[in-house]
């Protein structure tokens, strides 16, 4: 028989899964599954509550606010329904809320009030799966989504984004590396992240330094 925690798990995903049927390639489940498997790996090094991070693993885009016109409560709100309904203490399904609200790239811009190491870990697993050659297709999707050009040579990088610029990403795909992509590594919270984002970093660089040799012909 499985035990509950599994039970929950797998409700999860079951209730994840049919949320995110229609996502955009770049948040949909399989983003998802990646990020879980890079949280659990994560936390075989670093230790942590492994339900609370595979539960905030899996529930962590649950509602883009990209995607619902900007507001940020609704994921939150949703998960914290979800949660309820899963014989889960009080206390643990706060927890994963906190972790939901606080995980967005975008929130860095504010100062944090909440901190945990299953938040810090489910973070990088999340930055992990936005760099590499994952997050070079991850940005183009968006791109694409958004209509904007792939790169302008007349357009430079805002490197003094504000909140709310970024979210309305309107820049060059190409720009969004420089805005975000290539700062990443520096803000992974976890030891291991920062081992693990080395690699995918270094493959970003090489990407630019080949796009550009490209288009410089
Ligand atoms: P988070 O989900 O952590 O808040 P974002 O919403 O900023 O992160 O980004 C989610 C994904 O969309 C990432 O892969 C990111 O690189 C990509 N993305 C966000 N904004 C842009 C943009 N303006 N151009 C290209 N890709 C983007
Ligand atoms: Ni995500």
């Amino acid at each position: 028989m499985k035990k509950n925690n599994e039970i929950i798990i797998d409700n999860t995903k079951k209730f994840v899964k049919q949320k995110l049927k229609k996502a955009e390639a770049g948040h949909d489940y399989w983003h998802i599954l990646r990020v879980l498997k890079l949280s659990e790996k994560i936390a075989q090094k670093e230790g942590g509550n492994l339900m609370i991070i595979r539960l905030g693993a899996l529930l962590h885009d649950i509602a883009d606010a990209k995607f619902h016109n900007g507001d940020e409560t609704i994921g939150p709100q949703i998960a914290r329904d979800f949660l309820q309904s899963q014989n889960l203490s009080n206390d643990i399904v706060e927890q994963i809320v906190q972790i939901i609200e606080q995980i967005s790239f975008k929130n860095s811009f504010e100062k944090q009030n909440y901190s945990s190491l299953e938040l810090q870990i489910i973070q990088d697993a999340d930055r992990l799966d936005a760099i590499g050659a994952i997050g070079i297709a991850r940005a183009f999707i968006y791109g694409g989504y958004k209509n904007n050009p792939i790169y302008d040579p007349d357009l430079k990088p805002n490197l003094k984004m504000d909140k709310e610029t970024y979210k309305k990403g309107n820049t060059t795909t190409i720009n969004h590396f420089y805005e975000k992509l290539l700062k990443l590594k520096d803000m992974m919270n976890t030891q291991t992240g920062k081992q693990m984002a080395e690699e995918r970093h270094r493959f970003m660089l090489q990407f630019l330094e080949q796009f550009y040799n490209e288009w410089d012909i």
